[in-house]
């Protein structure tokens, strides 16, 4: 499977703090907001990671980033040109995805709770179709919402913001797909605001029966990063998880370690490169741990 990581968009929700910089960047407490929805990726067992933002931003991602051969992936880079909709990634990362099934996330999503690399890995794994990742919400008129019928667990409903939801899954902006979305993604018409919907590429599979809805539920943390606030609250969740737990969230070097995507002396060496940081430090312990000799 291939990942998508989509950071474009206009960030205009967040102006003036996004009129010089992309949304994605921002720091959600000690780590660029994109680190999060990579680490869903990496965690998921992804290696080849297709990064789409806007052609002014994207040199900025590159330059965080690199080629991810650091992380022991590949990240590779591509222009939104306009923010024509998420389903344009499939369109746009087409050759990347190849004759491959694809992880679409986007890079302003950030998922926190126990067990989720295990769910991840396993519904991978399992594809057939779209499995989707529902989470509960009290305002689910923001989001695409999924229903699902109480008897037998299915999917029964997807709709884009709706004025009067069926339910309160919302449906994150986590989407894996086999191959078909490509197809799918083409076959498109814009909506009403004139943007290819995820949505639609969500009911084309519904009606074909082949769509799933993992519910995350309440133990899971599902964040937004929408608003000035959103956002604040985001980086005040992960600090008091990173100083009560003394770990990190979305840690890549860490996540490469676990993954077995790099040595425990490769990660050592990462973390000595930001050893002014309190990150870098953290990226040495848990080498050393690793059985790094810290070298
Ligand atoms: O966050 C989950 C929600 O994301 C889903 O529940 C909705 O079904 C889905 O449509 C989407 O809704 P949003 O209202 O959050 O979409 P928005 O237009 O804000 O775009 C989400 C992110 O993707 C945002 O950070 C900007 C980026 N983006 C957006 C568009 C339209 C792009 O990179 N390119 C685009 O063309």
């Amino acid at each position: 499977m291939r990942g998508i990581v989509l950071a474009g968009g206009s960030g205009t929700r967040l102006h003036p703090i996004t009129q010089a910089t992309s949304k994605q960047l921002l720091p959600v407490y000690d780590k660029p907001m994109i680190y999060y929805p990579i680490s869903v990726l990496m965690l998921s067992g992804i290696r080849d990671i297709l990064i789409i933002s806007t052609p002014t931003d994207l040199p900025s991602f590159a330059r965080l980033l690199g080629d991810g051969s650091q992380f022991g992936v590949s990240f590779s880079y591509a222009e939104q040109a306009a923010p024509n909709g998420l389903a344009e990634a499939f369109i746009i990362g087409a050759d990347f995805v190849g004759s491959d099934s694809v992880a679409l996330v986007l890079g302003d999503n950030i998922f926190y709770g126990q067990g989720f690399s295990k769910i991840l890995q396993r519904e991978a794994a399992q594809l057939d179709g779209a499995t989707l990742f529902g989470y509960p919400v009290k305002d689910p008129q923001r989001y695409g919402v999924g229903e699902v019928d109480a008897a037998t667990g299915q999917l029964v409903s997807i709709e884009e913001k709706p004025a009067v939801p069926r339910s309160n899954k919302a449906i994150t902006g986590l989407y894996f797909y086999d191959n078909q979305v490509v197809e799918i993604a083409r076959g498109l018409a814009p909506s009403a605001r004139g943007e290819l919907e995820i949505t639609d590429v969500n009911v084309a599979y519904l009606r074909q029966n082949r769509a799933k809805l993992i519910d995350l539920g309440r133990g899971f943390a599902w964040l937004d990063t929408g608003t000035h606030d959103s956002l604040l609250e985001a980086g005040q969740f992960v600090q008091v998880l990173e100083h009560r737990q003394g770990v990190r969230i979305a840690c890549l070097e860490e996540v490469a370690l676990a993954m077995g995507y790099i040595t425990a002396d490769e990660c050592y060496g990462l973390g000595a490169k930001l050893a002014k940081s309190g990150y870098g430090d953290y990226v040495m312990a848990v080498a050393k741990a690793a059985g790094s000799t810290g070298d």
